[in-house]
């Protein structure tokens, strides 16, 4: 595939390949919202791939918007990684 050079492809994961991400199976952490993916590896507030009882390498579009006294905007902050699939 060619890629013009004012573009960046974002690469797109599984769940599989997501759930793998969880902050137990390795050292990264990722979490997914609304279709994006978002490593918060540094987070310190993500330690282990837990935070406040929600466990990271997955979807959790649906938990934040129900269970989180936040918006979205915490994810400002981090980087897309990926798109998932
Ligand atoms: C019971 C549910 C939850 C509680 C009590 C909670 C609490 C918090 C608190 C206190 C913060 C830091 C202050 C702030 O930015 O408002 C925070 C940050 C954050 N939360 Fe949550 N949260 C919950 C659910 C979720 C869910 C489901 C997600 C993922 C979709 C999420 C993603 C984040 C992210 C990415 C940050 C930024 C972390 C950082 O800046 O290091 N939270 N949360």
């Amino acid at each position: 595939m060619t890629v013009p050079e004012n573009q960046t492809v974002i690469p797109t994961y599984t769940k599989n390949q997501l759930a793998l991400r969880n902050g137990q199976d390795r050292d990264e952490i990722w979490v997914a919202y609304q279709g994006q993916i978002y490593d918060v590896s540094r987070s310190r507030l993500w330690r282990r791939g837990n935070h406040y009882e929600h466990w990271a390498g997955q979807d959790l579009t649906a938990e934040l918007d129900k269970d989180a006294p936040h918006t979205a905007n915490v994810f400002d902050n981090f980087a897309v990684v990926g798109q998932l699939l």
